[in-house]
């Protein structure tokens, strides 16, 4: 029997090491990393959601970042590396944490491993724990039907499908009420330029992990509820190996 995918079960108190999630765009990483948040009490790092609050506030980083978002294209390195850094110190990251949608280039992996190597990193209490990395899997029709059809609710950031996982009521969140909406890269063009962004640069990344002997595929065409279980066992062979 599959555990329910959100479970009254107290989250696992111990240190867990950082769990990578690859996949292309609407894979399913976001979906599986708030199952994950629940299951261990550790924070999602989701590039995608930091840089599109940059660009809804307006800071400095979201003006670079608007234009490069709206076309579908990555955001140059640096930045998001930097971005990245300035949150992983951040104490509520001390036993582990899951990034979601980083890395995304082999630049941006080279610079991850050695950013949980370094001095700056390793005050945090997961600093010396090896990272988990799963791919979750999925073809391209049915990402396409995914994409199109997300739906997210801007106030608890809760992700619906009008296809797959509906709300119960049209277009309104199950938790708190708020009207859903769609995402602005969601439009059938962006995401065109994004699965291409996704084979040119993040796909080398498996060879990448394949080769340090880390990474885990799962086909992510299953039950979200099942995929969540073969992640959460992922999860724990990987921090038992
Ligand atoms: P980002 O926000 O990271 O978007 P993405 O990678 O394109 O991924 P998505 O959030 O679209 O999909 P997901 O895999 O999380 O799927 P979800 O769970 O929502 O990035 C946006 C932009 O920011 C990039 O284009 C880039 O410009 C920039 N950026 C971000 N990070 C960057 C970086 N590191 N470097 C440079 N630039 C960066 O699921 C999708 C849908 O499917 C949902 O509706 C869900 O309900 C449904 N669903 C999920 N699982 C299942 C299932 N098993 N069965 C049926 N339906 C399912």
């Amino acid at each position: 029997m599959v555990a329910p995918a959100h479970s009254a079960v107290q989250p696992k108190a111990r240190n867990v090491g950082p769990i990578i999630l690859l996949g292309a765009p609407g894979a399913g990483k976001g979906t599986q990393a708030k199952q994950i948040m629940e299951a261990y009490g550790i924070p999602q790092i989701s590039t995608g959601d930091i840089l599109r609050a940059n660009v809804a506030q307006g800071t400095e980083l979201g003006k670079q970042a608007k234009a490069i978002m709206e076309r579908g294209e990555l955001v140059p390195d640096q930045l998001v590396c930097d971005m990245v850094a300035q949150r992983l110190l951040q104490t509520d990251c001390e036993r582990g944490f899951i990034l979601d949608g980083f890395p995304r280039t082999v630049a941006q992996a080279e610079w991850l491993d050695q950013f949980l190597a370094s001095e700056r990193f390793a005050r945090q209490k997961c600093a010396h724990l090896p990272p988990v990395v799963i791919e979750i899997a999925v073809g391209y029709n049915q990402l396409l039907k995914r994409l199109t059809g997300r739906r997210s609710c801007p106030t608890c950031g809760r992700i619906y499908n009008v296809h797959f996982q509906p709300p119960r009521v049209t277009d309104v969140c199950d938790v708190d009420g708020a009207k859903l909406v769609t995402r602005k890269d969601d439009s059938e063009e962006v995401i065109a330029e994004r699965l291409k962004a996704y084979e040119r640069q993040t796909l080398p990344l498996t060879e990448y992990y394949k080769g340090k002997g880390r990474l885990r595929v799962l086909d992510g065409e299953k039950d979200p509820d099942l995929v969540t279980a073969e992640t959460l066992k992922a999860i724990e062979h990987g921090h038992s190996m």
